[in-house]
């Protein structure tokens, strides 16, 4: 395998003492995470009038859709005596607490406090409010001081197609899912189980790969033999985009996917992998695809999920040979790999090779904004831009 690694000058240990796998309040990663809009949950499971307790970044939250259709995050316990919020009812686009009736809006204010017979906004009473938006089929919502970026944080897909939405939480640190990500080589080997390396034209054979920084994070470019550059772009801090063959039971229609992945930690030991892909079907395969959506969905839901799998295959009780026919064949397989590190992996007993270059690359990138931000000083402007590309697509 040929690797190099331009732009990212001469090579260097990566410092040991930097701290990649916080994501709590107050870390730097967190604060580095905190300056985005975070996906918190899928849309088409958040109903109307109903409100659910989330966790984001060692934070816990209460997540609601008004009746009007509206989503809202809000905080996590009520102003009054600190019941948990997410217990009450959602009334028109408020929030009413189950204990005495305090009722906050999308604004975090309180706008009625019924045992006081005080109906109405109350100055200086409230809860945190986030502001919260949705795009391609999540709810995003912005954690972070000040005013929040630019809203959607990437752009829409092109105009004919469907968007595909999945959500699969892993119980271990974010950020070896992220580098997992940039591992090319690991899908000739973790994913030999479903094949999908056959669908990118490698059988075993091993890509080249070159990555190197960009003006939104990374770009990682890899080629098997002769063919065609597959671009991979790694959007800081927390999303990749990437063209990929999709699960079994969907791939015959759409072809392959034009996908953001971003990785949201919920505690430090968990994230939730937020996936939204675009898939090129025309007008007259949509009912085709509706079919295939819904039977493939009904599967999942029938299915164990990939981290108990992953759990069980870890604990020896089975192997992913065993689990052949699961619809996330491709989710477990990584699950097992990245589980298997443990929650937070020990990055001071890994020996990294030259195959690791991308891994590295992105921890260079990572280094100087950390490192800006435990010093106070700002970090860079990173800006979306580019196109993933791959043959076959
Ligand atoms: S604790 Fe919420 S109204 Fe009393
Ligand atoms: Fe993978």
């Amino acid at each position: 395998m040929n690797v190099s690694a331009s732009r990212f000058g001469k090579q260097r240990t990566i410092d040991q003492s930097i701290d990649f796998a916080s994501a709590g309040p107050g870390t730097p990663g967190g604060t580095f995470l905190r300056q985005f809009w975070q996906p918190v949950h899928l849309s088409a499971t958040l109903k109307a009038g109903t409100a659910k307790p989330i966790t984001i970044m060692g934070e816990k939250f209460t997540l609601y859709r008004g009746e009007t259709g509206t989503a809202h995050v809000v905080g996590y316990r009520c102003a009054h005596r600190s019941t948990q919020l997410s217990t009450g009812w959602v009334r028109g686009d408020n929030i009413q607490c189950m204990y005495h009736g305090w009722t906050f809006d999308g604004g975090g204010r309180c706008v009625a406090r019924p045992g006081e017979r005080i109906f109405g906004p109350v100055d200086n009473v409230g809860v945190p409010a986030y502001p919260t938006r949705e795009h391609l089929g999540l709810v995003y919502a912005y954690f972070g001081p000040g005013d929040a970026p630019a809203f959607p944080p990437f752009p829409d897909f092109g105009p004919e197609g469907v968007v595909e939405n999945f959500a699969h939480d892993f119980p271990c640190n974010w950020f070896q899912t992220y580098e997992n990500q940039i591992d090319e080589v690991h899908i000739a080997f973790v994913h030999s189980f479903s094949g999908s390396h056959q669908a990118l034209g490698r059988e075993l054979k091993l890509p080249d790969t070159n990555a190197y920084e960009t003006p939104y994070g990374m770009v990682r470019e890899t080629r098997s033999g002769d063919g065609p550059m597959r671009s991979t772009l790694y959007l800081l801090p927390n999303t990749m985009r990437i063209i990929i063959p999709t699960f079994n039971g969907l791939n015959h229609i759409g072809g392959w996917r034009d996908s953001f992945l971003t990785l949201v930690p919920t505690e430090d030991e968990s994230h939730i992998l937020f996936m939204t892909q675009h898939a090129k079907v025309s007008a007259g395969e949509r009912p085709k695809w509706q079919e295939a959506w819904d039977a493939f969905n009904a599967r999942i839901a029938a299915s164990p999920t990939p981290r108990a799998v992953a759990r069980d295959v870890l604990d020896g009780k089975y192997t992913i040979n065993d689990v052949l026919d699961h619809p996330l064949l491709l989710v477990i397989e990584d699950a097992v790999a990245q589980q298997g590190q443990g929650e937070i992996v020990d990055r001071s007993l890994e020996r990294l090779g030259r195959t690791d270059v991308g891994i590295v690359n992105m921890r260079r990138v990572f280094e100087p904004e950390l490192r800006a931000i435990a010093e106070g000083r700002p970090t860079l402007n990173w800006v979306y831009s580019g196109e993933p590309a791959v043959r076959g697509f």
